[in-house]
């Protein structure tokens, strides 16, 4: 059955602004992370502490931190690092909750982390350990669990191999990526079934769907009946990773809180701030929000 609460894990001010062809000013995002918090979301993922070249969009992990100060502090406010040089940016500004991002195919590892698999495992292991041992709270995400855009259809058995090897570095929680958001839902169920398989339970996962080809809410209520309990969702369906073709923007928060409201899940958000949150996001990005319950709720 479904669970009784569900885990939203907010990544709109780092998927969401990741992918934005401007530079969205720091105040900006600052004060998208406190409307956020404000409308009650448990989790938000901030930002990255990744090269500026590598991501301009969000080179100014450090500004932000410091203009969110305590709100921006806490488990329960990951940052996503890749390797030891992001760890020290992270631990510097008193983060207590990172995400390293590892890769299930050869191809998207080069292009996202220019190396390979088993080259970017070892990037992450000492990362992992040290961030273990200060406290931290560590998230494993692996992107292309469901298709590649270069690869097409990956096995798997590949994608469990790459879950585990990331979870046996210790991390607390793994976070399935459906990058391009070509996966449906009878795949959802096969590698959850595989990871259960291969040690990982279902408390240890979140599912993390863009919404490509429309199936998020349906992969992730999927994923809900089969155990799962946290949700990767960008407030007005913000998203996408500029290093994949092909991807689009990630489950809009308010389409999943409308599908959770309607089942009496509880998830501490309140869908009105959210869309307001979102409409007031797109007047700043000048584009409406992509999620249709935003288009449906904001009475354009
Ligand atoms: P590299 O170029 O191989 O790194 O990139 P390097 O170690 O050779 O370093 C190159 C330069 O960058 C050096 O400086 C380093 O000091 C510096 P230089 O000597 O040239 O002056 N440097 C850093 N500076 C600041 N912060 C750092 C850092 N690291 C090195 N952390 C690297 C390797 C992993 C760094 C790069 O490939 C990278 O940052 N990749 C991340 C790309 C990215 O952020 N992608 C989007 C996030 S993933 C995603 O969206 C998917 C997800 O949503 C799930 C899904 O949907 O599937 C999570
Ligand atoms: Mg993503």
């Amino acid at each position: 059955g479904m669970p009784e609460r569900v885990t939203i894990y907010e990544v709109g001010p780092r998927d969401g602004l990741q992918n934005e062809k401007t530079v969205v000013p720091v105040a900006t995002k600052a004060e998208f992370v406190r409307r956020l918090l404000a409308a009650g979301l448990d989790t938000v993922e901030l930002t990255s502490f990744v090269p500026q070249k590598w991501v301009p969009q969000l080179g100014d992990a450090e500004e932000l931190l410091d203009l969110l100060g305590e709100s921006g502090t806490g488990q329960r406010r990951p940052v996503l690092v890749p390797n030891e040089r992001g760890l020290d940016r992270a631990l510097e500004k008193g983060v207590s909750a990172i995400a390293i991002f590892g890769s299930a195919t050869e191809s998207f590892a080069q292009a996202n982390l220019n190396r390979s698999v088993a080259e970017s495992v070892e990037m992450f292991a000492p990362v992992v350990k040290r961030a273990l041992d200060a406290g931290t709270w560590v998230r494993a995400y692996v992107s292309m669990c469901f298709g590649d855009p270069w690869e097409g259809p990956v096995p798997v058995t590949q994608v469990v191999d790459v879950c585990s090897r990331l979870m046996d570095l210790g991390c607390d929680q793994l976070s399935i990526g459906d990058t391009i958001g070509v996966g449906t839902a009878g795949h959802v169920l096969r590698l959850l079934d595989a990871l259960e398989e291969a040690g990982i339970g279902t408390d240890q996962v979140g599912v993390h769907f863009h919404d490509t080809y429309g199936q998020a809410l349906t992969n992730t209520l999927t994923a809900l009946q089969r155990g799962v309990s946290v949700v990767d969702a960008s407030t007005g369906g913000l998203g996408g990773c500029p290093y994949a073709r092909s991807a689009t923007g990630n489950l809009a928060t308010e389409d999943l809180v409308w599908a959770l409201d309607g089942l009496g899940i509880e998830h501490g958000a309140d869908l009105q701030a959210l869309v307001e949150t979102s409409t007031w996001m797109a007047e700043q990005l000048g584009r409406p929000a992509p999620s249709r319950v935003v288009r449906a709720l904001a009475g354009g």
